[in-house]
């Protein structure tokens, strides 16, 4: 590839988990040292100079890559994770799925009032994740100033969503349809 872009290196699989998905796989980002870097280095790009205090990494994907983010940032780092994977005591937001719902769980003491905080997640669908992320940050007192993304589902209203609620969005590469 001459001058890849994030974009190049996500790979499409179809009907996956069930039937009509198209599926964006950054495993194969994530396996490429030219692309991984690349995606690090654009996620961090609009915060230079910024001040950032912890970057918080959405389960399972944004873990991988708010590691690395909040490595090259010299910030910490803290998960929220889906319900009953985190040992210490936790406070919870529900979140819509497709069919259903879940819950996502931060540690209470992970964050302190006033911090400023960088979300990080793989890929942006409805924003329903992200908002939940969003809340928990905020029910402990951290001010959120911003959300960054591989990948943007325009179709699927995420970027809409977080921007109404004044929430500055930054993503990589968008994929529609097919
Ligand atoms: C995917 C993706 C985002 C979320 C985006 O995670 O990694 O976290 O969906 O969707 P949304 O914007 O509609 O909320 P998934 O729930 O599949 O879990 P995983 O990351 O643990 O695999
Ligand atoms: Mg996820």
């Amino acid at each position: 590839m001459n001058n890849p872009n994030v974009r190049d290196y996500i790979r499409t699989i179809a009907d996956f988990p069930h039937e009509g998905i198209m599926f964006r796989d950054v495993t194969t980002l994530f396996a490429d040292a030219r692309g991984f870097r690349m995606a690090i280095d654009q996620l961090l790009h609009p915060y230079a100079g910024v001040r950032i205090d912890k970057v918080v990494g959405l389960e399972a994907r944004g873990f991988i890559l708010g590691g690395a983010v909040a490595h090259q940032m010299s910030t910490g780092f803290v998960p929220v994770r889906k319900k009953g994977k985190l040992p210490g005591p936790v406070i919870s937001e529900a979140y819509q799925l497709e069919y259903g719902e879940a819950v996502m769980e931060i540690h209470d003491d992970a964050l302190k009032a006033g911090e400023r905080v960088l979300i990080v997640d793989d890929l942006l669908a409805t924003g329903g994740t992200a908002e939940a992320g969003i809340a928990l940050c905020r029910r402990l007192g951290a001010e959120v100033i911003g959300c960054a993304f591989v990948i943007d589902l325009p179709e699927l209203g995420g970027r809409a969503r977080l921007e109404a609620m004044g929430m500055p969005v930054h993503t990589l590469c968008a994929f529609d349809g097919d």
